[in-house]
């Protein structure tokens, strides 16, 4: 599907409630599925990759009842072999966090995804779950997987690299140890960490230190819970707030978890006037109300510890800096490279062709601002949602209109992204 994209007519005025966040709503049917009894799951995500997690755990014979965005798992803590290739889509978080699932059963499965989760990076996962026993035959790192469930070991593994996918896996794994030792995951700088949240609210044994997280093979209590608005989804929202002239917007009901607000921290440090109103606790989760106004902007550095924090929203931080005052530098995010596409180099070229003053560099990007983007070009969004996203937004300030190829990636996460943006602009 082949987007047209003009200069908003307006400023964005008025508020909208975030839609829900998809990392924990992955987590949210994956440990539910694992708990002994019935669980209820308010505000779940309707982007297509939660859709997969919940399929799969369906195919592995559990229960869930969806009525609109609520769902009632209901399962007796075991999964059933199924005879079906347990199918990914698009969704690395399904297939890392259900290979660490699936890898101490005691049957057989296959995960496959599409064309480019079969090009992403398996072995991170691969290599700590062949070291705690696991038996998984890939097509050289890459899915499908064929995983032969079996007994696993505890281990203490240090990550290379920051990242929550892994850390779940492994600590997923952990979860099911028949040594019943420790299973310990250290990683450089501390991911986004609602596993281990979760996971110590629905019973299990699990303790978290800096940049570690240890767990004991455990049961798990079943969970009442409703999922915070995604404050990836709301980065969009922030950035378009930020820089179209005069608006002013409140986005509703944001996960403000610390592991995740990096896109916050920085847009604040480059002069964006945002608020946080009415910040809460819900189900274990901080959750606020984030207020924007559109804000002369300045460049800034982002790398190191804060890259976790935002590694989503680099994509839609470019063109931000765009509108910034002076070089933003942005460091240490080579693993970009690995996500639904290469996120580098996609944002890159695509903002190139609207006229922004950017380059590549191997484990980042600079970006020299402020420039007028000209627009007035074709760009593709290479099949990946937030690539998708964050060209709206440049297309939001650019002097022509823009065309974005294959615009449909957005219902991954955000199927609702336009009509909220709509709502925001003709007010
Ligand atoms: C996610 C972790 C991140 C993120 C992805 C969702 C998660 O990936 O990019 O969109 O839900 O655990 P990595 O852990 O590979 O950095």
């Amino acid at each position: 599907m082949q987007k047209t994209v003009s200069k908003a007519k307006n400023a964005l005025q008025g508020e909208i409630i975030v839609p829900s966040d998809k990392s924990i709503s992955h987590r949210a049917i994956i440990f539910s599925s694992l708990a002994c009894g019935k669980s209820t799951i308010k505000n779940f995500s309707d982007g297509q990759d939660p859709k997969s997690t919940l399929n799969i755990f369906k195919k592995l014979g559990v229960e869930i009842e969806q009525d609109n965005d609520c769902l009632t798992v209901i399962s007796n803590g075991k999964l059933n072999p199924s005879s079906n290739i347990l199918d990914c889509g698009n969704s690395g978080t399904t297939m890392r966090l259900l290979a660490g699932v699936l890898a101490g059963q005691n049957f057989n499965s296959v995960l496959s995804g599409d064309l480019s989760l079969s090009n992403r990076p398996m072995k991170r996962i691969i290599e700590p779950l062949s070291l705690m026993g696991a038996k998984i035959d890939s097509d050289n790192y890459k899915a499908p997987l064929k995983i032969y469930g079996r007994d696993l070991n505890s281990i203490d593994y240090k990550s290379k690299i920051s990242s929550a996918q892994v850390k779940s896996c492994v600590l997923l794994a952990g979860l099911n140890t028949k040594d019943f030792g420790v299973t310990k995951f250290t990683e450089p700088y501390l991911s986004r960490n609602h596993t281990e949240l979760m996971l110590k609210s629905m019973g299990a044994d699990i303790i978290s230190e800096g940049t570690s997280a240890a767990i004991r093979s455990s049961k798990l209590e079943p969970i009442k819970m409703t999922i915070p608005g995604d404050v990836s989804s709301a980065a969009f929202f922030i950035a378009a707030g930020l820089i179209v002239p005069n608006s002013k917007i409140i986005l509703r009901n944001v996960g403000l978890n610390p592991t995740r607000t990096g896109i916050i921290e920085v847009a604040k440090q480059m002069g964006g006037n945002i608020k946080i109103l009415d910040k809460r606790e819900v189900c274990g989760e901080y959750v606020g109300d984030i207020q924007v106004e559109y804000s002369e902007l300045h460049s800034c550095e982002i790398s190191g510890e804060i890259i976790p924090k935002l590694i989503d929203e680099i994509p839609v931080l470019a063109v931000l800096a765009t509108q910034a005052q002076g070089e933003t530098i942005i460091k240490d995010a080579q693993d970009l490279r690995n996500k639904e596409s290469d996120r580098i180099k996609t944002i890159v070229s695509e903002l190139k062709k609207l006229g922004a003053d950017i380059e590549e560099t191997e484990d980042g990007m600079i970006i020299r601002g402020k420039l007028n983007l000209k627009g007035g070009h074709k760009v593709r969004t290479y099949n990946d949602h937030r690539i998708a996203m964050s060209l709206y937004v440049a297309g939001l300030i650019c002097e022509k209109e823009i065309l974005i190829n294959e615009f449909e990636w957005v219902n991954i996460s955000f199927p609702e992204f336009e009509y909220l943006i709509e709502k925001l602009n003709n007010k």
